[in-house]
């Protein structure tokens, strides 16, 4: 049976080029609230979540619960889940980037777990919640990482092409440049940014480097500008997105979360699962439908492996709302899916 392709792109960064005007995030109003969002959200200037009432449906929060937000930013959902939560509830927040420990409230109820949240399963029984009620992963970076020039994910600054969400991780985009062969660069520009001359891309990076260095966003971008297609703002977009998808090993990273996910959750207890890329969406729709990566191909007219031990809340990914894609460009590609443990 023919299956329909689906693009590779769908990131928010990659979706507008790279110096249009960004929302102001102080501006505009958090739609059901009617109230300015940093009235709404706390470190709105840090990032603004999305999809937050979808991601608090989906949660169906228990007031004596415990939750995990995997990937806790600004805290803009975390600071939700806690009003939901009662004194008893318990929140964990996970982020591997140093940064996001600055917006950790003074709470009891949060432990905060500065670690990747593919450990996911080894810290909660460190914190002493092997069980949890649901979770919560909102993947990719934040606001804030892509507005600090000096962490090298923006092709809007000149500086060091990092890309590190994890600043104790050794590799750099700069070392991928610097040493992938020509073949894994093909592969992950074509993969993961959907480069549309992705090979003559890579040979000519290969080529280059014998020469120049290429360990900053200008000096990359000068370095290969004679094969830039199209708009070249929007062309970067998409290979930096390639580039920081891979030195942060975000898809490997997903897939170890996703593994976790039945063992972690409680029954009847929920995963929300919020990604920008159709790859990402792509592991999270067959996981939650079949509890493995099989190819779902293998089970055509089944909505769900039967030894599955999660159920899909809702059959079609949960996408923002055109105000809501309208006041926050970065929640048009976002796409939320909701699984439950049974
Ligand atoms: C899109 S932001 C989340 C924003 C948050 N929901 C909010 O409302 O403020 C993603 C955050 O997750 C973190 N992150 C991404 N992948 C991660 C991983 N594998 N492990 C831990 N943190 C991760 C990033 O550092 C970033 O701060």
């Amino acid at each position: 049976m023919g299956k329909k392709r689906e693009s590779a792109i769908g990131n928010r960064e990659t979706d507008r080029p790279e110096n249009e005007a960004r929302p102001s995030n102080q501006q505009g109003a958090i739609a059901d609230s009617g109230l300015p969002i940093a009235d709404v959200v706390p470190n709105a200037g840090y990032h603004i979540p999305v999809l937050l009432s979808e991601v608090l449906e989906g949660l169906a929060i228990r007031p004596e619960g415990t939750y995990v937000d995997c990937t806790f930013g600004g805290g803009g959902h975390s600071s939700h889940i806690l009003k939901a939560l009662g004194p008893k509830g318990r929140l964990l927040v996970f982020d591997q980037d140093a940064d996001a420990a600055r917006n950790v409230p003074d709470d009891p109820r949060v432990t905060f777990v500065p670690h990747n949240f593919r450990h996911l399963k080894r810290f909660l029984q460190l914190h002493g919640a092997p069980v949890v009620d649901g979770l919560l992963a909102d993947l990719g970076v934040s606001s804030h990482q892509f507005d600090e020039a000096g962490r090298g994910f923006s092709t809007r600054f000149e500086a060091k092409l990092d890309m590190r969400m994890d600043q104790r991780q050794g590799k750099t985009a700069a070392d991928i440049l610097q040493t992938y062969s020509e073949g894994e660069l093909h592969k992950l520009l074509e993969q993961y940014g959907e480069v549309t001359n992705s090979k003559t891309l890579a040979r000519t990076i290969v080529e280059v480097r014998k020469t120049t260095a290429m360990d900053t966003t200008l000096a990359f971008r000068n370095a290969v500008s004679s094969v830039v297609k199209g708009n070249p703002n929007k062309y970067f977009a998409q290979v930096f997105q390639a580039l920081r998808i891979e030195v942060n090993d975000e898809m490997g990273a997903l897939k170890e979360l996703l593994e976790a996910v039945p063992a972690v959750l409680a029954p009847g207890g929920r995963a929300a699962i919020i990604t920008f890329h159709s790859l990402e969406d792509r592991l999270v729709k067959v996981f939650f439908r079949n509890g493995t990566f099989e190819a779902e191909e293998e089970h055509p007219f089944e909505s769900r492996k039967r030894d599955n031990p999660l159920r899909l809340v809702n059959k079609k990914p949960i996408e923002a709302t055109a105000e809501e894609q309208k006041r926050n460009p970065r929640s048009r590609s976002a796409k939320l899916r909701v699984a439950e443990k049974l």
